[in-house]
């Protein structure tokens, strides 16, 4: 790896430091009143083993109730972009709480929500566009859906395997990764929902791009979402030439594309937008995770002609208390300003790639390893075909101080997304940590 991004260790790129081994014992009184506060999510238990609770964080480092020092390569699902507790980003959310936290949603919106709409709608490329501001990544997919639907009077969604775009009621129609997820729910969701493989080489490309084709004729299809690179499907990078044609054929049946960049964008993919990387051009984008900059916050974005379905004579018809908060909305102008001062975008594609083959070169000779891919720091390695491979994986790094998270329909694949501002010393560090966890587990 260039020594070329290496701040000092007072910017919370230090190596980890857990003792004895975690769970540390604070975490483990934590975790069992977390077992008692959370409703009982998964089996039978509120938290994953072996599990910590985070107490607070600096940059790429997470510090436990028992002071244990971990390295972050999962950086709160892909969303915390310049690290955590990032210096300018406290001052600003700290200044911007002494003037003005909330304001009235879209009767008397704030001046931070105005200026935020205006610098993402003129970071989308050639416009003008219109922004619609949420707090989650489902409550942007949720916003693009409407669009769709008021756009042209469709009710079907095009949607694709593995693909995850949330979990409220809108999006979790469209969720292919698991059938667990909306499974229980399913007589209450959108029923005119179609699922098509995810391409990951050409000829399965143009095996979905047949079947797309086929749906969009039937002719109630009026969205085709999809994530440019599978995210916790398992970082899968469709075939050259895949989403241009997928958008081509939207606009042929007058549906609308939805892009979903909530894992991509903003620079956790090397790009600011990965569709604009490959030169496409989709109806809608949808923002979220990074946007604000650690404060929950994710936008819809469009072409103002496409979003003019919006225009109402009787009735607002989409809104919600917090969205586009002033707080988030500040903290989301200067993470804009601070990726692209610091030129953190281009670092992060060089960066990627570097440590990408690093990790193929130590890692791919191992057996358990079936792939390394992704780009920028959106990394994934492939451990299939064993369900459940990753997340032990998983454990095995979080006792040396390494937290990761997994994807892929069967947890798979072990997933990476470290802070951007990561340095390369800690890359180093990192690959030399999932050689020792991997070969133990390759028995
Ligand atoms: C691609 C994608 N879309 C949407 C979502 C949902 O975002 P949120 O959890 O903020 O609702 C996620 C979350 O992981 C995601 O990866």
């Amino acid at each position: 790896m260039s020594a070329s991004f290496d701040p000092s260790p007072a910017s919370g790129n230090e190596e980890p430091r857990v003792s004895p081994a975690a769970p540390s014992p604070s975490s483990k009184d934590w975790a069992a009143r977390a077992v008692q506060a959370n409703a009982p999510m998964g089996p039978g238990r509120g938290m994953l083993p072996p599990g910590i609770v985070y107490e607070r964080a600096f940059g790429s480092n997470v510090f436990d109730a028992d002071g244990n020092r971990y390295v972050d390569l999962a950086a709160g699902f892909g969303a915390i972009l310049l690290g955590h507790c990032h210096p300018e980003l406290t001052a600003c959310i700290a200044d911007q709480a002494s003037r003005l936290t909330q304001s009235l949603g879209e009767v008397f919106p704030s001046t931070e929500k105005i200026v935020l709409q205006e610098i993402l709608a003129q970071k989308m490329g050639p416009g003008p566009h219109r922004v619609i501001l949420g707090q989650s990544g489902a409550d942007a997919v949720t916003a693009a859906l409407k669009t769709a639907v008021l756009a042209t009077g469709l009710p079907g969604v095009v949607a694709f395997s593995g693909a995850y775009h949330g979990l409220s009621y809108a999006p979790v129609a469209l969720c292919g990764l698991r059938t667990s997820y909306k499974a229980p729910f399913a007589n209450q969701l959108n029923s005119h929902i179609h699922h098509v493989p995810y391409p990951s080489n050409w000829e399965e490309g143009q095996e979905s791009l047949s079947e797309v084709a086929r749906l969009l004729a039937v002719g109630d299809v009026g969205a085709v979402v999809i994530e440019p690179i599978l995210g916790r499907g398992g970082c899968v990078i469709p075939p050259d030439g895949f989403l241009s044609s997928l958008t081509e054929l939207a606009r042929k049946y007058r549906a609308l594309s939805v892009f979903d960049e909530i894992w991509t964008g903003l620079g956790r993919c090397g790009s600011l937008l990965y569709s604009r990387a490959i030169g496409v051009i989709p109806d809608l984008i949808c923002l979220g995770k990074g946007l604000g900059g650690g404060l929950p916050l994710s936008a819809c974005i469009g072409h103002s002609q496409v979003m003019q379905a919006w225009q109402r004579d009787d009735e607002v018809v989409h809104t919600s208390t917090f969205a586009g908060t002033p707080l988030a909305a500040a903290a989301a102008i200067r993470l804009l300003q601070i990726l692209e001062r610091d030129a953190i975008i281009e670092q992060t594609l060089r960066r990627g790639e570097l440590w990408m083959e690093a990790l193929r070169k130590r890692l791919s000779p191992l057996t358990i390893v079936r792939e390394i891919r992704g780009r920028g720091f959106m990394v994934a390695i492939d451990l299939g075909p064993k369900a459940g491979i990753a997340a032990e994986a998983a454990n095995r790094l979080l006792g040396s101080g390494w937290i990761t998270s997994t994807g892929g329909g069967q947890r798979e694949v072990l997933i990476l997304t470290p802070p951007l501002t990561i340095s390369d010393h800690l890359l180093m560090c990192a690959t030399n940590a999932l050689h020792q966890s991997l070969s133990e587990l390759s028995g």
